[in-house]
C-alpha cells in the first residue's frame, strides 16, 4: 500500500486556484512514480466566500485543518475587501491558531533566472530566512487613544516571549546544522534601537549557541542586512529574525531570486502541521488569464514534500523546476513566460515522467 498523506488545499483568491492546480498536478505526477499518495481535501476559505456569506475562518474549519498532514495554500486577498480583514482573520489566524511559529523562506537564484543584482549569479544567492511567525508586531497588541482628535495616540506593540524567541532561534540552529551550507547563522535585529526586544533575541541567540558549536554565528542590524542582501548576498547561509523584519527582508529575498513567480514559503509547526504557499499573493489583475507563473506554487509543493520527509520526491520536483526555468520558459514574470500557466505545469510534469 502507498503511504497516504492528507493534504488540505486552500486555493483561495485571485490566481490562487490556478497556481494550486499546477502544484497538485506535480504532486499527483510524483505519486504515480513513488510509494506516496495524496488525499486532497479542498477548503473554500477566502475573500470570495467572505463576500458571499460573511464567513472567514470558523472554529470547526480550524479543528479540521489541525488534523491534516499539511496545508497547501494558493493566496488570500480580494480587491473588494478592505485591507486587514482577510489578512488578520484568515491568514494570520491560520498562523496563530495552528501555532505555525516558523516561516521558512528559501532564497535561491536558479541557473537561467534573471536577478536585478548586477554581476550576481546562482552561486551568489542561496540562503534561507527563518522568520518568527507567531508574535512580534503581528500579535496585534495596541490601541488608539483620543482617536480622530489632534491629540490622538496610536500604539502598536511588539510581543516577544522567551519561549517564542527561543523555539524560533532553536529551529534556525537545527535547520542550519542540517542544511548543506556554510553552517553560519545570522541574527537580524536592531539592538541599537529596540533595546528590549532585540536584547532578548540577542541573549537567546548567544545562549543557544553553546549547544551548536559547529555553527558560526554573526549579528547584523536589519538596515545593514538589507544593504548586504543586495551588495554581498553570498555571505548568507541562514538568517533568523522577528516577524516584521522577516516579512520585509523576504520581499528583498524574493526579488533577488527572480521575483514572485518563484518565491515560496512554509509556515510550520515542527510538532504539528504546516502550511505551504507561493508568497506572491492573489495578483487579481492576472486572475483567470492563464498567465500567472505557477512555479512558486510548485516550489511550495516541493517544500511540503521535504517537510513531510519525502526527500527523494522533493528533489525530483526541484530538479524539474530548475530544468523548466533554465531550458524552457523565457521569463518568470506573468504573461512573459512563453507558455500559459497550465503549460508550465505540464512542462514540470513532462520532465518528471
Ligand atoms: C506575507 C504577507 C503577509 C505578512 C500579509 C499578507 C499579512 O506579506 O506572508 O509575507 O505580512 O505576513
Ligand atoms: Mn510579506
Amino acid at each position: 500500500m502507498k503511504k497516504p498523506y492528507n493534504i488540505a488545499v486552500i486555493p483561495g483568491d485571485g490566481t490562487g486556484p490556478e497556481v494550486v492546480a499546477e502544484g497538485i498536478k506535480a504532486l499527483e505526477a510524483i505519486s504515480q512514480q513513488s510509494d506516496i499518495d495524496f488525499q486532497f481535501r479542498t477548503f473554500d476559505i477566502g475573500g470570495e466566500r467572505y463576500l458571499e456569506k460573511g464567513v472567514l475562518l470558523p472554529d470547526d474549519e480550524i479543528s479540521e485543518l489541525k488534523t491534516m498532514d499539511a496545508i497547501f495554500l494558493g493566496a488570500i486577498g480580494h480587491p473588494d475587501v478592505p485591507p486587514g480583514i482577510l489578512e488578520r482573520e484568515i491568514l494570520l489566524k491560520l498562523r496563530f491558531e495552528l501555532d505555525l511559529y516558523v516561516n521558512l523562506r528559501p532564497v535561491a537564484l536558479f541557473p537561467g533566472v534573471d536577478t536585478p543584482l548586477k554581476d550576481k549569479g546562482p552561486g551568489d544567492v542561496d540562503f534561507v530566512v527563518v522568520r518568527e511567525n507567531s508574535e512580534g508586531m503581528y500579535a496585534g497588541g495596541g490601541g488608539f487613544f483620543k482617536k480622530g482628535t489632534p491629540d490622538e495616540i496610536a500604539i502598536q506593540e511588539s510581543v516577544n516571549t522567551r519561549k517564542g524567541v527561543e523555539r524560533c532561534i532553536r529551529y534556525a540552529y537545527e535547520y542550519c546544522r542540517k542544511r548543506e551550507g556554510k553552517k553560519q547563522l545570522t541574527l537580524c535585529g536592531k539592538t541599537n534601537v529596540l533595546i528590549y526586544e532585540s536584547d532578548l533575541w540577542y541573549r537567546v541567540f548567544q545562549e543557544l549557541h553553546e549547544a551548536y558549536p559547529d555553527i558560526a554565528i554573526n549579528y547584523q542590524h536589519v538596515d545593514a542586512l538589507c544593504m548586504w542582501m543586495i551588495k554581498d548576498p553570498e555571505q548568507f547561509d541562514v538568517i533568523v529574525t522577528n516577524n516584521l523584519f522577516g516579512d520585509i527582508i523576504t520581499d528583498i529575498g524574493a526579488i533577488i531570486q527572480g521575483g514572485l513567480g518563484i518565491a515560496a514559503g512554509g509556515n510550520m509547526n515542527p510538532e504539528g502541521t504546516a502550511m505551504f504557499e507561493p508568497i506572491g499573493g492573489s495578483a487579481p489583475k492576472y486572475a483567470g488569464l492563464g498567465q500567472i507563473n505557477p512555479l512558486a506554487a510548485i516550489c511550495a509543493a516541493q517544500m511540503m514534500l521535504d517537510y513531510l520527509g519525502e526527500k527523494e520526491a522533493a528533489a525530483s520536483i526541484l530538479k524539474a523546476i530548475k530544468y523548466v526555468v533554465n531550458e524552457k520558459i523565457t521569463s518568470l514574470d506573468a504573461g512573459k513566460m512563453g507558455y500559459s500557466t497550465d503549460e508550465v505545469g505540464d512542462l514540470v510534469v513532462d520532465y518528471l515522467v
